[in-house]
């Protein structure tokens, strides 16, 4: 068995670590050198095992993880809009796995959902994920088994797909955020999926990472333009990230582009989401700025600092040119003939308090059963009033392929979900009844307590699509769903 560690440089294309201040190398996966059948020189290779990430710097010892590709993160996978992408995923793990391409319109049977769209990777096999990235935009991948712990110990890896005519930036740098909670030897803390997590906020971490190393400074020249990809791969911290007095202008969300607007307010990622940045640093050489996460009240942190460099400004002025993307080849949902559903999320601790006084403490809980969902009765999330207990579920909705679908979700809970819908992306329209300004694309919305939102998108991937929300504790207990996109 070959077990390749490390990005892989072969004929025609290249995988590169995503750093902090790495450029873009030119990458290229061509067309065409993607080849069904044996592993071949057009693949990737991924394997997910045990191995140690330097989480806490160059200083402190490694941590023990789980990783794609033997680092945190995995290697970013890099290729251009319309490439076919063949990933063949090895499983070195003591359990079993899949690789779920989050935000990528994939065919229903290359989606990564264990039991519903393929047979879970048994430790040391295989599975090959083949598809075409028909969207550009910024995307990751991760396993979909058991996701609150292999995620949690570092299962992840960025995946890019650049546009065939890109904007003109000096850099594109991507950050994956995640957090981890680290006990007091520096190793990563062992109570995954823990009642308190599995019914509140979910698995937050106490130590943050940017590309699975605590900050160090962004190193910025003076006049440069930046596209700065950010990707919260955390279990369940939402990030609000505050760029003081630079100006964060919004291209896209979820990989999806959006017309250009200024951040209102901080730049707030849930779990799973994506936001494309652009930032000019029109500030003087050598000065340094704060970037402050400030969505937890009274818990602001400084993330890093932008840390410009003594070299003369590459140019005095912002560039002049155009940052709006090229819309993707995404189905405008047609209101007028569209059918509308509501989707309800429930559940949570506070949902239950009026019923019995169970917050007396975890001893009364168990642990039994955790696992894979299906927590005691009355602690459980639901969708529409049903707690998933696996993947494999009665479809919630069951849509006609082609039809275009309301669905007005409503959060009624005292906690916020990212919602995630596999297989396409929606429309957000509106939220609380107030139409949204950019009625942007998204796969994963991020509801918060007591609200409500709808969101449109016309069926067109055939298949059966998990619908879940992203903190991945919750998932797991039960706030999961699938819609069926029925093919007649
Ligand atoms: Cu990123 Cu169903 O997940
Ligand atoms: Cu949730």
């Amino acid at each position: 068995m070959q077990l390749k560690a490390h990005a892989l440089t072969r004929r025609g294309f290249i995988l590169t670590g995503a750093a902090a201040v790495a450029t873009t190398a030119a990458v290229v996966w061509p067309r065409g050198t993607a080849r069904p059948g044996a592993i071949g020189p057009g693949d990737v290779r991924l394997v997910a095992g045990r191995n140690t990430a330097p989480l806490l710097g160059p200083f402190r010892p490694d941590v023990d993880v789980w990783s794609f590709g033997g680092r945190v993160p995995g290697p970013e996978i890099r290729v251009r809009q319309g490439d076919r992408l063949r990933v063949v995923v090895e499983n070195d793990l003591p359990e079993e796995t899949t690789v779920h391409w989050h935000g990528v319109r994939v065919p229903n049977a290359m989606d990564g959902v264990p039991h519903l769209t393929q047979a879970p990777i048994k430790p040391g096999g295989s599975f090959a994920y083949d598809f075409t990235a028909h969207d550009a935009g910024t995307f990751w991948y991760h396993p979909h088994q058991r996701s609150f712990e292999q995620v949690g110990r570092g299962l992840y890896g960025p995946l890019i797909v650049e546009e065939r005519q890109p904007i003109r930036v000096d850099r594109d740098v991507s950050w994956i955020l995640d957090d981890w909670r680290l006990d007091g030897s520096g190793q990563i803390s062992d109570d995954f999926g823990s009642p308190h997590d599995m019914t509140m906020s979910g698995g937050v971490g106490n130590t943050v990472t940017i590309n699975g190393s605590v900050p160090q400074p962004f190193e910025v020249r003076a006049g440069e333009r930046i596209r700065l990809r950010l990707i919260n791969a955390a279990n369940a911290r939402i990030f609000g990230l505050d760029f003081g007095k630079h100006i964060a202008r919004i291209i896209a969300m979820d990989g999806q582009p959006v017309a250009p607007h200024e951040a209102a307010g901080t730049v707030v990622l849930g779990p799973a989401m994506r936001i494309d940045l652009i930032l000019d640093m029109m500030e003087e050489p050598g000065s340094r700025f704060e970037i402050v996460d400030s969505f937890y009240k009274g818990l602001e942190y400084p993330l890093t600092t932008i840390a410009y460099t003594e070299a003369s400004p590459l140019r005095r002025e912002p560039l002049q040119a155009s940052i709006e993307l090229r819309p993707n080849p995404l189905d405008d949902p047609d209101l007028g003939g569209a059918e509308r559903h509501e989707v309800v999320f429930g559940g949570g601790m506070m949902g239950m308090m009026g019923g019995g006084g169970m917050m007396g403490g975890s001893g009364m809980m168990g642990r039994g059963g955790m696992g894979g969902g299906g927590m005691m009765r009355g602690m459980a999330w639901t969708v529409n009033g049903v707690t998933a207990t696996g993947h494999v579920l009665e479809p919630a909705l069951t849509l006609a392929r082609g039809r275009t679908v309301v669905l007005d979700l409503k959060n009624d809970t005292a906690w916020w979900h990212p919602i995630h819908l596999h297989g396409h992306s929606f429309r957000v329209l509106s939220r609380n009844g107030r139409p949204t300004r950019h009625r942007e694309w998204q796969d994963t919305i991020l509801m918060p307590p007591n609200e409500t939102a709808e969101i449109a998108f016309v069926a067109d991937n055939p298949g059966d699509w998990m619908f879940h929300c992203h903190i991945l504790e919750h998932q797991a207990a039960g706030m999961m769903a699938t819609i069926r996109v029925a093919n007649s």
